[in-house]
């Protein structure tokens, strides 16, 4: 059987490396049906920080095929992977096209390969935040109307795809790939230091003097949607809660995206977060750094979709910079770390407050077990001998 998988973006990387380790795993038992596979990387994310560190930290064989894309508009990366990717499947004539996430490959990727009648198979299936103004919800939406083999990270997921009229033979529930990788990941990430995590990564121009009860107690902030970081008003009035008063209470790390420092240096904001003492800027961060950071985070607050599950696993208490989620099972009302909090800085402030007086409480939604790779290869040797 021929596999191509495509990923493109950095949420991608960590869904991707265990689908690959299982794929290997299965080929060793010398099976009758051995799989060959291709990695395809659209260079959407393209920075070392975005990309490839990834690959090297969590051992994946380097892309056989990389499209360099690069950045640029929406219909622009999916056009360029769109034309790119159907000469790629033209000339390997896999069986199967595997997708992950929600990003622009996912969706340049499904179409591509239907349209030359390839089966796709989604991994994390189903999500839906009903938020159309989300590029990521169109890509949603597009991946899972094509798609031949749903593989489903929760059970809400797959009731969404049911309403939505899919076939119940294409849903399989397999649970969260992501988590494989932090359950396997996890104890090299909790033996590094985090004063060394920061002193490594500090943004350059960034000053300030390091002393270890910086980090007795930190918040930690990842911001990179448009609907926060493209408007100057709404990431003004977020930076001046983080500097005013979330730094009174502690320290607050922010390892920040591309996106985002672009936006705050054409804004003229990117002052107000360097001179800030207690609020530390630093370079994207890898894998494990971001992941040791989580452990010990006295809060979060991010607009980041796997961060508000890693933080439902690791039990940190989260505030979710968005109106909306496509990953509910994250939330406090269904067990989970996060609460939705929008931009709107009073409600920000409340809920703030208020997670401050929450217990650590780590959940492990049902499958998010660190075996749902072996469970999505199964589903496809299933799916496609049948
Ligand atoms: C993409 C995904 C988003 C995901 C995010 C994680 C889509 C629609 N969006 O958004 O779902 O949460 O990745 O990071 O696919 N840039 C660099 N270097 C890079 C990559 C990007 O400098 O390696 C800068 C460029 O200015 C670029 C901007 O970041 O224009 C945005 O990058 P892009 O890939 O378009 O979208 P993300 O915001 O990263």
């Amino acid at each position: 059987m021929r596999i191509i998988s495509v990923v493109g973006a950095r949420p991608n990387f960590m869904k991707i490396a265990p689908f690959i380790r299982a794929i290997e795993t299965y080929n060793h038992q010398l099976p009758p049906i051995p799989i060959t596979h291709l990695l395809v990387h659209t260079g959407q994310h393209y920075d070392d920080r975005m990309s490839q560190q990834f690959f090297e930290q969590l051992g994946i064989p380097a892309a056989d095929i990389n499209l360099e894309i690069g950045s640029g508009t929406h219909a622009g990366q999916v056009g360029h992977a769109m034309i790119a990717l159907e000469k790629v499947f033209v000339e390997h004539t896999p069986d199967w096209v595997v997708v992950v996430g929600d990003v622009n490959a996912t969706l340049a990727a499904s179409v591509s390969a239907k349209k030359l009648n390839i089966k796709v198979c989604h991994i994390e299936a189903g999500l839906r935040s009903g938020d159309m103004t989300m590029p990521e919800e169109i890509n949603r939406l597009v991946t899972d109307r094509l798609a031949d083999l749903l593989l489903t990270p929760d059970t809400l997921s797959s009731e969404n795809l049911r309403k939505e009229g899919v076939p119940e033979e294409k849903i399989k529930f397999v649970g969260n790939i992501m988590i494989d990788t932090l359950e396997s990941q996890r104890e090299k990430a909790a033996s590094l230091s985090i004063e060394a995590i920061v002193k490594e990564n500090v943004l350059p121009g960034k000053q300030f003097t390091f002393h270890s009860s910086l980090f007795s107690q930190y918040a930690l902030v990842t911001l990179h949607r448009p609907s926060n970081v493209d408007n100057p008003h709404i990431i003004k009035a977020i930076i001046e809660f983080l500097t005013k008063e979330v730094t009174k209470d502690m320290t607050v790390i922010w390892p920040i995206h591309p996106r985002t420092e672009k936006q705050l240096a054409n804004f003229g904001l990117l002052s107000m977060v360097l001179d800030c003492k207690k609020l530390i800027l630093l370079q994207p961060l890898g894998y494990h750094d971001m992941l040791r950071l989580n452990m010990d985070a006295s809060i979060m607050l991010t607009d980041s979709g796997g961060l508000q599950e890693e933080c439902t696993v690791l039990g940190t208490p989260c505030l979710t910079l968005r109106w909306n989620t496509e990953r509910p099972v994250t939330l406090r009302e269904h067990g989970g770390a996060s609460v939705l909090v929008g931009n709107n800085i009073e409600r920000i402030r409340e809920e703030y407050h208020y997670t401050l007086t929450r217990q650590r409480k780590p959940l492990q939604p049902e499958l998010w077990d660190g075996n749902t790779a072996p469970r999505c290869v199964e589903a496809i040797l299933t799916s496609g001998t049948s």
